[in-house]
């Protein structure tokens, strides 16, 4: 596996499979990797040629509220598990690469990126937007991987290629969960054992919200319901969302951690 740590060294690296029409797969991460992320690899893996991951932590998505501080970094192991999973090229550039001093041009996703986390997190999606952007400017790949964990950052993404009339296919690969049905997140590391049982209340909300669908109920009500039976959460939101598909979408906190998920309602 290759590292660069410059705009120029990935151009320089993807000269060769571009001119011979190698097709590039992208998969953008912040790194602490976990088996959501690995899916994704595998995923780029299987019908890619050449495999690029990015991990860089992007200040611009991080707002007060979020500790940019805190986010967890460990390189080495991220290197480790890209490798393992068999990323060609591994682009973790420092933040003054991708944005040097004077930088001041921005993807903005407009009404999208402004409602729920938009809404919670001002400016992020803004962020998310245009780090993605880049990414993809300065890769070129064919396909760029998501998580439908986040399903309102992939319905962003979907937008800005679509508005931008970008040139790459983008994939959404389902939410992968512990065993106790807890989507994985990096955040995840945060929870005492206490507040991971407590978390559990937002698959099973979910879940509770995706039955009541199917028997003609209303999701929003029936997910609230288990949310409000739980002590020690507070919600942030349960709402329905058109994000490709109907959604229900739910966030809340345990402690000092949030904690984001989504079932669609079609399936
Ligand atoms: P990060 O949180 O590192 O997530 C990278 C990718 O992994 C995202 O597409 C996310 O949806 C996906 N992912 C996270 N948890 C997952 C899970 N449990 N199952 C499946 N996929 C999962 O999302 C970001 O980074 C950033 O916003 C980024 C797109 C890299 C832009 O900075």
């Amino acid at each position: 596996m290759k590292v660069a740590r410059t705009v120029a060294e990935v151009r320089e690296q993807l000269r060769e499979p571009r001119r011979r029409g190698a097709r590039i797969g992208l998969v953008p991460t912040m790194g602490a990797l976990h088996d959501g992320h690995r899916s994704l690899l595998d995923a780029a893996r299987d019908s890619c040629e050449v495999v690029v991951m990015s991990l860089f932590v992007n200040p611009s998505q991080f707002d007060a509220a979020d500790d940019l501080a805190r986010y967890p970094r460990d390189e080495s192991a991220d290197a480790a598990v890209a490798a393992d999973a068999g990323v060609d090229l591994l682009f973790a550039p420092t933040t003054t690469e991708l944005f040097p001093p004077g930088f001041d041009s921005w993807v903005d996703p407009g009404a999208l990126g402004e409602s729920l986390e938009g809404a919670a997190r001002p400016g992020h999606f803004r962020g998310v937007a245009t780090v993605c952007t880049k990414l993809f400017s300065i890769v070129g790949p064919d396909a760029a991987y998501f998580g439908e964990k986040d399903a309102q950052q992939v319905a962003v993404i979907r937008q800005v290629v679509r508005d931008l009339d970008l040139p790459l296919e983008i994939v959404a690969m389902p939410t992968i969960r512990d065993a106790s049905g807890l989507a994985l997140s990096s955040r995840n590391r945060f929870l005492s054992p206490q507040e991971h049982a407590t978390a559990l209340a937002l698959p099973r909300a979910l879940n509770a919200g995706q039955a009541a669908h199917h028997a003609g109920a209303d999701a929003v009500v029936a997910a609230r319901a288990v949310l409000d039976a739980e002590s020690g959460l507070s919600v942030d939101y349960v709402e329905m969302a058109e994000f490709g598909a109907p959604t229900l979408v739910a966030a809340i906190r345990v402690g000092a951690t949030r904690l984001i998920d989504n079932v669609r309602l079609d399936g």
